[in-house]
């Protein structure tokens, strides 16, 4: 007798396996199958049942021939299974009918469709005049391609000929074990089709019963928030036209243990820059799902016939702890081919130094005290260009200000920058234009806007319509002949505010979508047109950091707050995206300009160590104590930054979160650098041993006190027995005994350099 499950599934495959070995079941599977190729529907010529593993996770999708694939299983990978138990994951999988509810089980595709009977959110939404609004999505051709634990794919390509819709659906598990996936909705039928949402979801398991996600403002982005798992759906949008200081950057369903190092995390990401939507729903039945994609505005996007619409790339990855979680995203981004390798120069970025008062000789002086103390990149910022005095003028217009740096005076700063063996980098806002600039007089029509109204100011300025091509080549040219003209290395790319409003003027449509893609036209055709040029993606600090917009980039500002204390909070949950070397992090004055917190430039230059350190500090104000004493910071960076740049994060908090541990281990295991900071005067004094995990339990390693501040002198009150000698300890001791560091006052970390003995 068939089970329910068998049923819906059918017995009959193409693949059935037998005594083959699971090679050849790879091989078979990896070759494209079309329905045309089958003899009938009864004999459906693609697998039913597909397990794609990489890295110990696992994603099991049953692919039925009448609807598009769901998701079985996401998570911990249960290792290879037979044919007849993968079919079994899908029998246990189908839920009772329950009284009173649909007459057969309700199975949520990774497009959840209402007409199955699910009233959770459906994945696509639009119609076609009113109809069209509820498609029943059949697949036309399924390509899968599984290998045996080095990731795969399904690519599905469904129709509803009735509603004129063609939908494409791609799900893959990349080799680090990260899942990527993206939809597309085509447009087959005569008369235009109005696209409300394409959203994709994947089901985690009943344990994950809590939700962690982020929140934050300008100059305090990424703070952790969480909440149980609750019936209902919790719903992060981004409606700023942009990321989002405030962005969920990650939304994780997690078991109610997670932590750094325990629990289990299923996150997702939804990688777009514009206006985006990333949901955790629970409704009737057992089923949580995560789900997410671009947010549309009304009337976006209107598809005619043979138009395509496709979602941003959504990223779901599971991992053992937020640690494993985050290495398992620095991993996939680290083997990109185009991921930074270089050493990451050291920067200084004048803008905290002297904001809008642009003066040759300061900043000659500025760029040759930084060349003494070992910067290797000088970033001029906001205010070198055309009426620019202030915040209120001259952006769009993209020329060297004749009345500050004309007569040669650019190049002369140019010239004195690469004499000193530095790179040149210079601040843009490409996207931008205030109303007081030739560009926006010229061009009015240019301006994103609304009939007859212009978007309410923000910091005085408006957005330059990117789908405008002739806006769009204007600004690409001015930008591409300044990048040649004067030998530019290195580009801050800022975009100071929300799309509000953001209508453009020659479609009349809502816009954000548009600008979003062109500005990553934008970038590419620059990167194209100037290369070797690098580039950092700036938002007000850090609106603007998703996985798409470090595609076409090359690092991110993590936020204006340079204060080291909120910086540590800030780096702290960025690194649960990205990795180290693509967080720019800077040495500010002793005086936060944010937050009026004085702090040590020790515990400043710590802070910036475990990122892509820089300076944006006045060092003409600094004394020649601190300015050699960031000299020795800058020497030890360049000591560390090959293993913080490669290295696994390791982050955990020790009695009760007072003591922040920060770790970035090799990928060998043979060499690490902690920081131990304090974050809160601790109850007990001294604070308790500090576990330091994540190396190999069965090698010795010698651990020494670490960085410039290693060198103060010993003093019995502060500093544990072994700080002045080091110590040697297996990796077994250092993560379940732990060793006591110097009793520390807070907002001051203690570094620790950790090297494994010879055998
Ligand atoms: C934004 C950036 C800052 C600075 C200013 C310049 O706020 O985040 O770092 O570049 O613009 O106007």
């Amino acid at each position: 007798m068939q089970n329910a499950a068998t049923a819906r599934y059918g017995l009959t495959n193409v693949f059935r396996t037998g005594s083959r070995t699971q090679l050849e079941r790879q091989r078979r599977l990896s070759t494209p199958v079309t329905r045309e190729r089958a003899e009938s529907r009864d004999e459906v010529a693609w697998p039913e049942v597909v397990r794609l593993a990489a890295r110990g996770v696992a994603l099991i999708l049953a692919v039925p021939h009448d609807s598009l694939p769901h998701v079985v299983h996401w998570g911990p990978d249960p290792g290879p299974l037979s044919d007849d138990e993968l079919r079994a994951v899908v029998a246990a999988a189908v839920p009772p009918r329950a009284t009173n509810g649909v007459d057969s089980a309700v199975v949520v595709s990774v497009l959840p469709e209402a007409r199955t009977g699910w009233t959770g959110t459906p994945g696509l939404s639009g119609h076609r005049a009113g109809a069209g609004w509820s498609p029943w999505l059949r697949p036309e051709r399924v390509d899968v391609v599984a290998g045996l634990g080095g990731g795969g794919r399904v690519d599905v390509l469904a129709a509803d000929p009735e509603a004129g819709l063609q939908v494409g659906v791609l799900v893959e598990m990349l080799p680090t074990g990260v899942v990527r996936m993206q939809a597309h909705v085509t447009n087959t039928a005569s008369g235009p089709y109005a696209v409300e949402r394409l959203d994709l979801a994947l089901p985690v398991p009943t344990r994950a019963d809590g939700l962690w996600d982020l929140a934050g403002r300008w100059a305090k982005e990424r703070v952790v928030q969480h909440r149980p798992f609750t019936v209902g759906t919790h719903l992060r949008e981004g409606r700023h036209g942009r990321t989002g200081a405030d962005a969920a950057t990650l939304l994780v369903a997690g078991t109610p243990d997670l932590g750094f190092a325990e629990g289990e995390a299923w996150g997702l990401h939804v990688a777009f820059s514009g206006n985006h939507r990333v949901a955790a729903e629970r409704v009737f039945s057992g089923e949580r799902h995560l789900l997410g994609g671009e947010l549309l505005l009304p009337g976006e996007v209107e598809l005619q016939e043979g138009e395509t619409y496709r979602s941003p790339k959504l990223f779901a990855v599971y991992g053992a702890g937020l640690d494993g979680m985050a290495a398992r995203l620095h991993s996939h981004l680290r083997a990109r081919p185009h991921h930074p390798r270089t050493p990451r120069p050291v920067v200084m970025n004048v803008w905290e130094a002297v904001y809008f008062d642009h003066d040759l000789q300061r900043l000659l002086d500025l760029a040759e005290l930084a060349a003494d103390v070992g910067v290797e990149r000088f970033v001029l910022d906001d205010g070198w260009f055309s009426s620019r005095r202030d915040d209120t003028s001259g952006l769009g217009d993209w020329v060297v200000a004749d009345a500050v740096w004309g007569q040669g005076r650019f190049r002369t700063l140019v010239d004195a920058v690469k004499g000193r063996g530095m790179q040149f980098g210079l601040w843009l806002e490409p996207e931008m234009v205030n109303l007081d600039s030739d560009v926006a007089r010229a061009h009015p029509d240019w301006i994103l806007q609304l009939p007859g109204r212009m978007p309410v100011d923000f910091r005085h300025q408006q957005v330059l319509d990117l789908s405008h091509p002739e806006a769009f080549a204007s600004v690409r040219d001015q930008i591409l002949a300044l990048v040649r003209e004067y030998g530019i290395d290195y580009v801050k790319w800022d975009h100071n505010r929300d799309l509000i409003d953001a209508g453009s003027t020659r479609t009349g449509r809502a816009g954000v979508h548009g600008q979003t893609l062109a500005a990553y036209r934008l970038l590419d055709e620059i990167r194209a047109g100037a290369p070797g040029l690098e580039i950092e993606s700036c938002s007000s600090g850090g609106a603007r950091i998703d996985l798409e917009m470090i595609e076409h980039t090359d690092r991110v500002w993590a936020s204006d707050c340079i204060d080291a204390r909120e910086r540590q909070q800030i780096q702290r949950w960025t690194a649960q995206l990205l990795p180290p070397e693509l967080v720019g992090s800077h040495v500010g004055a002793g005086r936060a300009h944010t937050t009026g917190r004085e702090l040590d430039l020790g515990f400043r230059a710590a802070t910036a160590l475990f990122g892509h350190f820089g300076v944006e500090w006045d060092l003409t104000a600094a004394s020649p104590a601190e300015r050699s004493e960031l000299a020795a910071w800058i020497r030890f960076y360049k000591e560390v930054r090959s293993l913080v740049h490669t290295g696994t994060v390791v982050r955990r908090d020790v009695e009760h979160g007072d003591l922040w541990v920060h770790g970035a281990v090799a990928p060998d295991q043979r060499d690490a650098l902690f920081a131990v900071t304090l974050r809160e005067r601790h109850v007990t004094w001294p604070a308790g041993r500090v576990p330091i995990p994540g190396l190999r339990r069965d090698l010795t390693y010698r651990v020494s006190a670490a960085g410039p501040g290693a060198d103060a002198p010993y003093d019995e009150r502060v500093h544990p027995t072994w700080w002045a000698t080091g110590i040697e300890l297996s990796g077994a001791v250092l993560a379940d005994v732990g060793v006591h560091v110097p009793a520390l006052d807070p907002d001051h970390s203690a570094l620790l350099r950790i090297e494994a003995m010879p055998r």
